[in-house]
């Protein structure tokens, strides 16, 4: 990780060495904390953060989910994300805030912990170094949507994602790619999932996954390009007939799959469906796309919109 010079924790700008938390913060010892992952692009106008209000708006969500009574509104923390960007003079790269429980009382309820913020940002390039990547469907199901709040990004969640990544360590799938406990196709460790069959672009429907904000992007995109965009129950075996697969994701942004456990995905390289709603991402991140620049949040312009 590239190191910047500050990070902004509960409300100051911190140097990055000094933004420490205790050992018994409660939410290292039991998952209840949540967090963002936000990319700023170069843009003709400078550093821009892209979707920030829907990423602020979810970190928000996330908080009241797990009854964490933040001091700081959404406006706030929006504009302690533009700040941090600014004061780091980061051109482009990775925004991670989190919000968790401090450390007050152990136990699994989080009360008498105070809620505490921190945004860091920093230099990052592309997720995988790959053009396509191999997929492989792993042992362990996507958390049952009965046993949490699902379309939350709650750190705990993340545990699924980190078995699942075990399971790939040292060999040459790139990622894992959760199936439901009714074997449906969920969404990647930190990623969505689509398929592409016969011109039609499908992804699996709410209810299982994260609902991601890259996910949402590209079925505006691919619907407003003239494309049909469908989300429907999907099975392994309709992933192995598709003619084209993807991931979405802010780290990943739009990556294309080759494989599904060895089992080439069309003709196992880059479709054209895939490839042009990847460019179209790219003109759009990078504000080439004037309908789709109040996506954007220059840097040095507060593009906070109430809601
Ligand atoms: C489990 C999971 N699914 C999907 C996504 C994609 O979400 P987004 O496009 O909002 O980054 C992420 C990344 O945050 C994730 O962790």
């Amino acid at each position: 990780m590239k190191k910047t010079a500050w990070i902004w924790k509960n409300g100051q700008l911190t140097p990055w060495d000094d933004a420490q938390t205790h050992v018994l913060t409660h939410t290292l010892h039991y998952g209840g904390g949540a967090f963002e992952g936000i990319r700023v692009y170069e843009s003709q106008q400078g550093p821009a953060i892209f979707r920030l209000q829907e990423h602020v708006e979810r970190l928000v969500y996330s908080c009241q989910v797990l009854g964490m009574e933040l001091p700081w509104d959404a406006r706030s923390i929006f504009d302690a994300i533009v700040h941090t960007v600014s004061a780091n003079q980061l051109r482009y790269g990775y925004i991670r805030p989190i919000a968790y429980f401090g450390y007050g009382e152990l136990g699994v309820s989080a009360k008498g912990n105070p809620p505490e913020l921190a945004i860091a940002c920093w230099e990052w390039d592309a997720y995988f170094a790959h053009e396509f990547i191999d997929v492989k469907v792993s042992k362990y199901r996507r958390i049952n949507p009965e046993a949490t709040v699902i379309d939350a990004k709650i750190c705990g969640h993340y545990v699924n994602g980190i078995l699942s990544s075990l399971e790939i360590q040292n060999t040459h799938y790139h990622e894992a790619l959760f199936l439901t406990s009714d074997d449906h196709i969920a969404e990647g460790a930190g990623e969505n999932f689509f398929i592409v069959k016969d011109g039609v672009i499908y992804t699996p429907p709410l209810g299982h996954i994260l609902p991601g904000i890259t996910r949402a992007t590209i079925m505006q995109l691919a619907r407003d390009q003239g494309l049909k965009v469908l989300e429907k129950n999907l099975t392994l075996d309709d992933a192995l007939a598709a003619d084209e697969a993807f991931f979405t994701g802010t780290a990943v942004e739009v990556t294309p799959i080759g494989s599904i456990n060895d089992h080439a995905i069309g003709d196992g390289s880059v479709g054209p469906v895939t490839a042009r709603m990847k460019q179209i991402y790219q003109d759009v991140v990078h504000g080439r796309v004037k309908e789709y620049a109040h996506f954007l949040t220059p840097v040095g312009d507060n593009g906070y919109k109430a809601v």
